[in-house]
């Protein structure tokens, strides 16, 4: 029998961020190291979603190789044989799925997305792939099946949304996908009390965002360690005296006790504190530490192997997807049973 499947994807609109590394990248690092053997692990850039907000096209195609290269520099050991990486792109089931879902998915739940709400505050003209995003993303869910899809707190909607779309499906044309896990399961088998959210250093009432404009509240991963350093040091903290866990009242101590944890601090020495100074400078050292090993971590990546590795993967990733998708366009009439 097939292994059961892990999947998540990173989008590689610009670099990827500490909210990002912290949020979905490191866990499914460390998922594979629990799992390895048993599960299937499937990490991709979902470089068609990448646009569904402005961005530089010219930059597109480099920042993609550019992030695959993250996934190796963060730990994914490429020599296991069941784990998977690819480029959306470059899987034409991930498009034509999309169309076939977005004729059973309906435009009161995709209104309803908070993501979709939020993003599309902040422009003047919205696009009809911003509004389509999650079933796309549902799609890259159900072609392979995954059972497990660790992500931020700000993507568990959609996941849901692809468990609804597939249950959808399988109400009206029998067993057709397999389902993703309901979010308290996804939680537990990531062993977290909940998803992680990252806030952005300048202003923690907001995430961690890669199209942030300024940056100064946002710490790349290709920041320099220094760098990091000090806006860490700058962050925006709150007047209360005291550090605690307390999203509502301290945003921005309660994002600097998380990173430090997420990091492999401990944080017990720094609550009750009536001094921010040592968190702060605490936060700083460990963002510097580990910034610095990372990006060393990335030069030592085997490029000719990446690519190699690669264009194998997504061979493979197209027999997969290629047959759940016939399996779909048998059952919704497109192909001869
Ligand atoms: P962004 O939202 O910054 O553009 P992506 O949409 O590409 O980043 O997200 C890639 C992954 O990183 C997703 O699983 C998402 O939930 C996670 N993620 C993004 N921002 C954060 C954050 N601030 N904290 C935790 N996880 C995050
Ligand atoms: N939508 C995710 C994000 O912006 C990225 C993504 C696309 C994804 N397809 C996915 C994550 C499938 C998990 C599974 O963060």
């Amino acid at each position: 029998m097939s292994k059961k499947v892990i999947l998540t994807g990173l989008r590689a609109n610009n670099d990827l961020h500490l909210g990002n590394y912290l949020g979905a990248l490191l866990p499914m690092v460390e998922l594979q190291k629990k799992y390895a053997g048993q599960y299937q692990i499937n990490l991709f850039v979902p470089d068609l979603h990448s646009f569904t907000t402005p961005i530089d096209h010219s930059k597109l195609y480099e920042q993609t190789m550019h992030n695959l290269k993250l996934f190796v520099a963060a730990g994914l050991d490429l020599d296991d044989q069941d784990t998977f990486i690819y480029r959306q792109s470059y899987i034409p089931a991930h498009s034509e799925l999309t169309v076939i879902l977005n004729s059973f998915t309906y435009m009161g739940e995709l209104s309803r997305m908070t993501q979709f709400k939020e993003k599309s505050e902040k422009q003047d003209s919205v696009s009809a792939g911003l509004f389509d995003y999650p079933v796309l993303m549902a799609a890259d869910i159900l072609l392979y099946g995954a059972k497990y899809v660790p992500v931020g707190a700000d993507q568990t909607q959609h996941v849901e949304l692809a468990r609804d779309i597939a249950i959808r499906m399988n109400n009206k044309f029998g067993d057709l996908f397999a389902l993703p896990e309901p979010e308290k399961e996804q939680i537990a088998f990531a062993h977290q009390q909940t998803r992680l959210r990252i806030r952005d250093l300048a202003d923690p009432t907001k995430k961690m965002n890669k199209s942030d404009d300024s940056g100064k509240g946002v710490i790349f991963l290709g920041d320099s360690p220094e760098e990091a350093a000090k806006k860490v040091m700058s962050a925006t903290t709150d007047s209360l005296g005291k550090v605690a866990h307390d999203y509502e009242k301290q945003p921005g101590i309660s994002n600097l006790l998380d990173i430090y944890e997420a990091l492999g601090g401990d944080t017990k020495e720094f609550i009750g504190n009536e001094q921010y100074g040592p968190l702060k400078q605490a936060v700083a050292v460990k963002v510097k530490e580990f910034l610095t090993h990372f990006q060393s971590r990335q030069t030592k990546v085997d490029q000719v192997k990446l690519t190699a590795q690669l264009e194998s993967s997504e061979k493979a990733m197209n027999n997969t997807a290629g047959a759940t998708l016939l399996k779909v366009q048998k059952v919704v009439g497109l192909r001869a049973k």
